[in-house]
């Protein structure tokens, strides 16, 4: 497979600075060398800078780093859809703003091809406000709203086809936001919190969302954020929550997203590399990476998705 990094130093997106080292330290942590030794050819693109953006307003005085954070979802935007053709852009950020841009990038793409986009958002957080509905004004907490088409996002550039909320899966929440619940609610988007987790496991709800994936002969977008996991073996995240995945569960999903073979583009966010443990949490996104790129233990027969 072709893969192409794109180094995306978001760090507008909340006011705790850091995440522009997260592409540097995926570099450092060596995600290329890994992918090409997993047979793939790899461009790194480099890093992509925001489009400048001057003059924008928001009715939520709270909101902040709009005209920047607009200027990326611009330059996001257009790389996703440039990228998107060739092979599988993997957004290396950045904090989660970043995502306004991949995604809407990944939904004109979808729409070009005339297929579905399905976007798996894992995270301890829904990301579901609007510029409108958000209390700290972190454009970090709002790109689910954004690519399913939400009112608020005045500036933004124009997405022409939403993502439907019955296409989007968020697993691994553990906080949301009194206005993120009450909008969840309204929509047909599936919501796979710790308890569910805990209670029936990781695998069965991830299953069943590719299999509808398949049968729809979907695009997936696949949105990692540093704090889906716990806090414990993920230290570098400026919004830990505890009580998120564990390395087992991390490793499944992304094995079970590579024997998919569904998977069109990669976010990964949050990493604050200032925040970090001698690296290891920049190593352990890697790893993940690895093992969604098709890095496994052992060879075995995975039950093929779209059958039913
Ligand atoms: N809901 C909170 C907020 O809106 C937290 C958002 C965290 N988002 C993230 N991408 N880490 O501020
Ligand atoms: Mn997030
Ligand atoms: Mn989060
Ligand atoms: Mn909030």
């Amino acid at each position: 497979q072709d893969i192409f990094l794109i180094g995306a130093p978001v760090d507008s997106g909340k006011r705790a600075q850091g995440c522009l080292m997260g592409p540097d330290a995926y570099r450092v942590a060596g995600l290329a060398e890994v992918a090409r030794d997993l047979g793939h050819k790899v461009s790194d693109l480099g890093n992509l800078a925001p489009e400048s953006v001057t003059g924008s307003k928001s009715e939520n005085s709270a909101v902040h780093s709009l005209d920047t954070t607009i200027g990326w979802t611009r330059a996001l935007k257009r790389v996703a859809e440039e990228t998107a053709p060739k092979g599988l852009p993997v957004f290396m950020g950045g904090d989660h703003a970043l995502s306004l841009g991949s995604v809407a990038g990944m939904a004109e793409h979808a729409r070009r091809q005339d297929r579905p986009l399905f976007v798996l958002w894992l995270d301890a957080h829904s990301d579901f406000h609007t510029p409108l509905s958000t209390t700290s004004g972190n454009l970090h907490g709002t790109p689910v709203a954004y690519v399913t088409g939400r009112e608020g996002f005045d500036g933004f550039p124009e997405i022409k086809a939403p993502v439907p909320t019955e296409n989007v899966c968020m697993i691994g929440l553990r906080s949301v936001d009194p206005a993120e619940r009450a909008a969840l609610a309204e929509t047909e988007a599936t919501l796979v919190d710790m308890r569910q987790i805990d209670e029936d496991g990781i695998v069965a709800p991830l299953r069943s969302f590719l299999e509808r994936v398949a049968q729809a002969n979907g695009l997936l977008h696949v949105s990692l954020d540093v704090d889906f996991l716990d806090p414990a073996i993920a230290p570098a995240v400026g919004t830990t929550v505890p009580g998120g995945a564990t390395m087992r569960e991390a490793h499944l999903v992304c094995e079970l997203l590579h024997d998919s073979g569904l998977v069109a583009s990669l976010d990964l966010v949050e990493l604050n590399p200032f925040l970090d443990d001698r690296g290891r949490t920049a190593s352990l996104m890697v790893d993940l990476t690895a093992s969604l790129l098709g890095k496994r233990i052992f060879d075995r027969p995975t039950r093929p998705f779209g059958t039913g």
